[in-house]
């Protein structure tokens, strides 16, 4: 699976089958959690067999069952941290549907309290995604349309379109999509509108964007995102994407 089709079959899943996650690819996915965590100083922490956090009404509710394993996105409590736990976080997801297994964001609907999830002092738990053998591949999500959030200062060339396109399919709290991409010559901003959580939506976005326009087709306006795209393609042999 490449990275793009990982971006499109994609979708969240919050039932699993009650199956252990296979030992083969539990390291896998340590691996890959460890790369993010030195490529990006934060402190993801994987937590198998733990269905503690999602063994509650709140969890049950939101439409959870069968949660064993999650990763726990926590960091350095900067101003950047949620944003930096969009970014990374969805390169983890995009790595567990490449393995074959499904997904999904939870910033909300999960009890913190039973979790054995360490946060040091001045760290944060920004959210965790739930993980596991999925009874179904989910669904695609109602979605806006490209002309909705996007605002064109030049002529847009194909490659912008493909990232809109990516970033249209990126998951975002209660699937609000509060952001547009402006262009201008091969300039992109993007702009964070109100929402919940919308920090680690940007960070996703930012991600998709990315892998869908092709990270050399332009440059980040703020500079603070170019850096971070620069880094992670300077790191990028330590991030291997998928089984390939
Ligand atoms: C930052 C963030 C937080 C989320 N929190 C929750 C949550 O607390 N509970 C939940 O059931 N889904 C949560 N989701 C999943 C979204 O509802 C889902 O991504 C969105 O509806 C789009 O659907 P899709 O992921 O299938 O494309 C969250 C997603 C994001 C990006």
């Amino acid at each position: 699976m490449t990275i793009l089709e990982a971006i499109e079959s994609r979708h969240s899943v919050r039932t699993y089958f009650d199956k252990k996650i296979e030992p083969e690819l539990m390291v896998k996915i340590n691996e890959h959690i460890n790369a993010l965590n030195s490529v990006s100083g934060l402190r993801f922490q994987v937590l198998f067999d733990q269905p503690k956090p999602f063994d509650n009404m709140v969890a049950r509710y939101g439409g959870f069952s069968n949660v064993h394993s999650f990763i726990a996105l926590v960091g350095k409590d900067t101003d950047k941290l949620d944003h930096l736990c969009g970014y990374y976080g969805q390169m983890a997801v995009l790595y567990l549907q490449g393995l074959g297994l499904n997904s999904c964001w939870v910033a909300l609907t999960y009890s913190k309290k039973k979790t054995e999830i360490h946060v040091d002092k001045g760290e944060r738990l920004v959210a965790v995604i739930t993980f596991g053998y999925g009874k179904t591949q989910g669904k695609p999500h109602r979605s806006k349309s490209r002309e909705k959030v996007t605002v064109l200062h030049s002529v847009a060339q194909p490659w912008f379109y493909n990232g809109v396109d990516a970033a249209l399919l990126a998951p975002t709290a209660l699937n609000q999509q509060e952001f547009s991409l402006e262009l201008l010559n091969d300039t992109v901003q993007l702009v964070k509108k109100s929402g919940f959580y919308a920090d680690i939506d940007m960070g996703i976005i930012q991600l998709h964007f990315e892998l869908g326009a092709g990270k050399e087709s332009f440059v980040w306006k703020d500079g603070w995102m170019e850096n971070l795209k620069k880094h992670v393609r300077l790191h990028a042999q330590q991030i291997k994407w998928c089984n390939q």
